[in-house]
């Protein structure tokens, strides 16, 4: 197998990322585990990274969608008002961990953080209003639409969790403690283990169908690029507070990702087995991989999830 050339795959633009295979985004993870950037590093990533939502052409997309199944478009819409609701609540959320940040290179870091993830949620909405079709006015209206309904693992997570760590940051910056756990729920569990699992899959799935011209390959495998610098600037984090700490910080960390477990598989767990196994996959090779690679970020930050 030719090795993979990360340094065409970091400055690919969205074109290009359409011959791109996700395996090979997220090996950028594995990358940074063994060679760890700094946060400046991430940081002038993010400058080369740029893409726009408005350069993402959905034509080909909207051909598909007219002529999708009744179950192939349940499928989707199941995966991408997780994704498209999930973006908008972190980007919601992200601001008190600016404001808490421990050093100024994390502070810089976390606000290009904070634009991205805008950029994601503006993302889904062109993809709603283009492919899927909406008559929302505005996105406060087609948020309300598409929020994910019944799905109680996702609910604790990005409804009470999440806006509960935040409000915890933003009524005391100077708590690390809650930053630890705040980049322990938003970082590992949210955006490395769920996030980019399921867009791992759903990626893999147009790849085996032969839709990489797509915009929405494209753009996802954007989406999964910055988040695996996301992902990475998590796990300096958690590496450098274990460093520092390991009696306070390694506790805090476990705490936080066993009272999460049960959520992650919550969240991943769809509606209709079908909307999986349909596309040549099964819902417990996807949790398998969640878990692996969280097992992964973890013996890069230095703790064990063995009680
Ligand atoms: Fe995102
Ligand atoms: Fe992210």
């Amino acid at each position: 197998m030719m090795a993979v050339d990360l340094d065409r795959i970091g400055r690919a633009s969205l074109k290009e990322l359409g011959d791109i295979r996700i395996d090979d985004v997220l090996s950028f993870i594995d990358r940074g585990i063994e060679n760890m950037p700094s946060y400046m590093d991430l940081y002038r990533r993010w400058e080369a990274q740029q893409w726009s939502v408005g350069d993402i052409d959905f034509s080909l997309d909207r051909q598909d969608w007219l002529e999708a199944t009744d179950l192939e478009r349940k499928a989707t819409l199941w995966s991408h008002r997780l994704f498209f609701n999930g973006e908008e609540r972190v980007t919601s959320t992200l601001a008190p961990f600016v404001w808490a940040a421990p050093s100024p290179e994390i502070e810089v870091f976390l606000s290009t953080q904070m634009v991205d993830e805008a950029r994601h949620t503006v993302f889904f909405e062109k993809w709603w209003r283009e492919v899927a079709g909406t008559d929302s006015r505005d996105m406060t209206e087609l948020l309300k639409e598409i929020r994910p309904e019944a799905n109680e693992g996702y609910n604790i997570l990005f409804y009470d969790r999440l806006p509960a760590t935040a409000q915890r940051l933003a009524s005391n910056p100077r708590d690390f403690d809650a930053f630890v756990e705040g980049v322990t729920l938003y970082h590992i569990v949210i955006e490395a283990t769920i996030a980019l699992t399921g867009q791992r899959f759903e990626l893999e799935s147009m790849r085996e169908q032969g839709l990489t011209e797509r915009g929405f390959y494209r753009g996802f495998t954007a989406v999964a690029r910055d988040e695996s610098r996301h992902v990475n600037f998590g796990i300096k984090v958690l590496q450098d507070a274990v460093r520092e700490n390991a009696d306070r910080y390694a506790p805090l960390i476990q705490k936080t990702l066993v009272e999460c477990l049960p959520l992650i598989t919550g969240t991943l767990d769809p509606p209709d087995p079908r909307y999986i196994t349909e596309f040549g996959h099964t819902e417990s090779e996807i949790v398998q991989f969640a878990f692996d690679s969280l097992n992964k970020r973890l013996r890069a930050i230095g703790i064990n999830l063995a009680a």
